[in-house]
């Protein structure tokens, strides 16, 4: 069921706009807002809907926490690393409220979920004033509107988890966006967090999703980004009413200038359907980010993945036979509990066959309430690190490898941004998501450009053609 803008939405926006307000008369400046974003594209997502929100209550947006009004913490609890992150630059908002007291600290996202670690947000961090998860995300502004009116410090528990339409999006760039399709994920891997923190999957009507990017391409966006945990089984809680392919190929038809992405697939499900329809529509990019975490079967099976290393590869020839230059991206786990050295040659074997354009590795963090953390076969961290190190060398040679297959060729990139390096003045990215630094005065930040790949390095593509 999906929900649109609650009356006590309406009334907090209201009753904190008008306290700024007043406090702007006061002040002689308009009240700010901080929001730090965490963890993956699902929170800046949501970070996008967060200072939506505070831009309709009134405050203006601060780069900086200092001198600001309002902050707000969108944590990450995806590896024990991305917790103490949080924690620690909460930490250092401390002495932000002695200097004033009237600032309301904020904290959400995935970690507030897990009530550890919302139990030492209300025991160890007082100057905390707020504190509420993913699916309370539309709540915030009537949190903050009890604060100011004097309530106690909250500590929201998600209960509403049905999909809240309208919420007001500042998007961070004026031509690259992210647009959700569906939240939380039914997949419990053995390893991860993800579906204790957000919930289950629940999907958005396709016509609000076709409504949204209609919206955005109108207004200039260029690269839109399709999100979910696992975007092939969009839909699946209508029982085939509507699909992942189906949508993307209703949104491939909206007239525009404009790339299609999508983030992100599970490989146990990834239908010849959505390939087809990748194939056959030029507005979806050449991209597929399918990852693949090990390429040892037992270890898996042990990780609830639901496919083995020859589905894998089998679908790898699959896309690559469909779309002869489709850049193929991936995430993997090393050290696994129980992972053994065969096992983890397994996984640089698959790596080699599958010739992936670049991956994600992680070193496994153990979390706390997932089925793999309660094993007792862990894996050393010196035998972690060393393999993770193994791996990152022989993706280097492999990622050289495919970007040089790109020399000489004439590609279209959209111009994102300004280069560091080389001889560069701008970046961009290919329709695989390559990054390509580019050495012209001719390119426009935001535009579409046709250019020749004359340099390719480990990391990157150049363009120096004048
Ligand atoms: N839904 C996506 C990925 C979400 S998390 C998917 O299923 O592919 C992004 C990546 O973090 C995962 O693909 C995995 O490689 C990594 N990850 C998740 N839990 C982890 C853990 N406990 N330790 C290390 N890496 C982890
Ligand atoms: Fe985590 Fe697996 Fe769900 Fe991805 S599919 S979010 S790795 S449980
Ligand atoms: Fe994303 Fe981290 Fe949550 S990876 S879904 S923000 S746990």
């Amino acid at each position: 069921m999906n929900r649109g803008i609650s009356a006590p939405y309406l009334t907090a926006i209201n009753g904190i706009k008008e306290y700024n307000a007043v406090r702007s008369e006061r002040d002689g400046k308009k009240p700010s807002a901080f929001v730090l974003t965490l963890g993956c594209q699902q929170n800046e997502a949501d970070s996008e809907k967060i200072t939506g929100m505070a831009l309709s209550m009134g405050y203006t947006l601060s780069d900086s926490p200092e001198g600001t009004d309002l902050i707000v913490v969108n944590t990450c609890a995806i590896r024990e690393h991305a917790e103490q992150r949080a924690l620690s630059l909460i930490g250092q908002y401390k002495h932000l409220k002695a200097v004033n007291p009237d600032i309301i600290i904020a904290v959400c996202g995935c970690m507030t979920a897990r009530s550890e670690r919302a139990d030492l947000l209300k025991n160890s961090y007082p100057y905390v004033d707020i504190v509420f998860g993913t699916a309370s995300l539309q709540r915030l502004p009537e949190f903050i509107y009890d604060r100011i009116n004097g309530s106690k410090r909250i500590f929201a528990e998600d209960d509403d988890y049905s999909v809240a339409e309208g919420l007001p999006i500042k998007r961070e760039s004026s031509f690259k966006a992210w647009v959700s399709v569906m939240y939380g994920c039914n997949n419990f891997c053995s390893y991860c967090i993800v579906p204790y923190v957000r919930g289950r999957e629940r999907s958005r009507a396709p016509e609000d999703i076709i409504g949204e990017v209609r919206d955005i391409v109108g207004e200039g966006y260029k690269d839109i980004t399709l999100l979910g945990q696992n975007v092939n089984s969009y839909g699946s809680e209508t029982g085939g009413k509507f699909d992942f392919p189906g949508l993307l190929e209703s949104l491939a038809k909206i007239d525009g200038d404009f790339t299609l992405r999508f983030m992100t697939s599970h490989p146990k499900d990834v239908s010849d359907r959505l390939i087809s329809v990748m194939a056959e529509n030029e507005r979806v990019a050449k991209h597929f980010h399918l990852p693949l975490q090990s390429g040892s079967d037992k270890v898996l099976r042990e990780m609830n993945r639901k496919y083995d290393s020859q589905k894998y590869l089998g679908t790898v020839e699959k896309l690559r036979a469909a779309m002869p230059d489709i850049a193929i991206t991936s995430d993997i786990i090393v050290g696994f509990p129980g992972e053994s050295e065969e096992d983890f040659e397994m996984t640089l074997e698959i790596v080699k066959k599958a010739e992936f354009d670049m991956i994600y590795p992680f070193i496994y963090s153990p979390r706390e309430g997932t089925p793999a953390a309660r094993r007792e076969d862990m894996i050393p961290d010196a035998v972690k690190s060393e393999r993770f190190d193994r791996l990152i060398l022989l993706q280097n040679e492999l990622s050289k490898k495919k970007n040089e297959a790109w020399l000489g060729r004439t590609v279209k990139v959209l111009v994102d941004g300004m280069s560091k390096k080389g001889n560069g003045l701008y970046t961009g990215r290919t329709d695989g998501g390559k990054l390509v630094h580019i050495n012209s005065e001719k390119v426009k930040i935001g535009e579409f450009t046709e250019i020749k790949i004359t340099g390719a390095d480990t990391y990157a593509l150049y363009s120096d053609e004048k």
